[in-house]
């Protein structure tokens, strides 16, 4: 399987596209556009030191990471966005993805990962599980899994993932 590259900021249009087309199993297309609102520009300029990109051999985008390491809590890294295009997905690409962020942020001290996504997106709270990430306790249950209401603002309600990068998971991922 090809390495990701470094993400940069001119891969920006490009993701916005992945974004609005690729997250179809779980949003309308209305609901897929206004998404990809949650990605900003920003986040290339400020952070694709961190961020991931897979690419075939033509250059157009295959799979996508958009992460970050907290400015606030030292230990922690934050995973925003991950997207695979439904022609590869369930062949390991977005764990290689997931393996290559902790590595680089164990790397660089962090110890934990977080991040979240809405109840609805069944696909991916299964993905994030398998990853080894916990759901932090909330405030309800929705088929079983905690749901923190309201988190995102009134109705905007969130599953929060947690995994902790331990000692044996840290060289595991840099010993590779
Ligand atoms: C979620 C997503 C990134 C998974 O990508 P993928 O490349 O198909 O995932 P992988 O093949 O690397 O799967 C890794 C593990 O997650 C599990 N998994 C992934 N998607 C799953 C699904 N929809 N249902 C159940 N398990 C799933 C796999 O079985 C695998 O487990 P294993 O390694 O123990 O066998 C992809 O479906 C996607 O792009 N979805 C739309 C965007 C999205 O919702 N992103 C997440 C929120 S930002």
């Amino acid at each position: 399987m090809p390495d990701p590259r470094q993400a940069r900021v001119s891969d920006h249009p490009a993701l916005v596209e992945c974004v609005q087309t690729w997250w179809g199993d779980s949003r309308t297309p209305q609901q897929a556009r206004e998404l990809s609102l949650l990605l900003p520009k920003l986040f290339l300029q400020f952070f694709s030191g961190t961020s991931l990109v897979r690419e075939d051999e033509a250059g157009a985008v295959e799979a996508f990471l958009v992460g970050f390491y907290s400015g606030d809590n030292g230990h922690e890294a934050y995973i925003h966005f991950v997207g695979v295009d439904p022609r590869l997905r369930g062949q390991g690409v977005a764990r290689g993805l997931y393996e290559a962020f902790f590595r680089r942020a164990a790397e660089a001290g962090r110890t934990e990962v977080r991040a979240i996504t809405s109840p609805g997106n069944t696909g991916s709270i299964a993905f994030h599980r398998a990853m080894g990430f916990e759901c932090e306790a909330g405030d309800r249950e929705v088929d079983g899994v905690p749901v923190h209401s309201d988190y995102d603002g009134r109705g905007q309600a969130r599953v929060c993932f947690r995994k902790r990068l331990d000692g044996a998971a840290v060289r595991a991922f840099t010993t590779r």
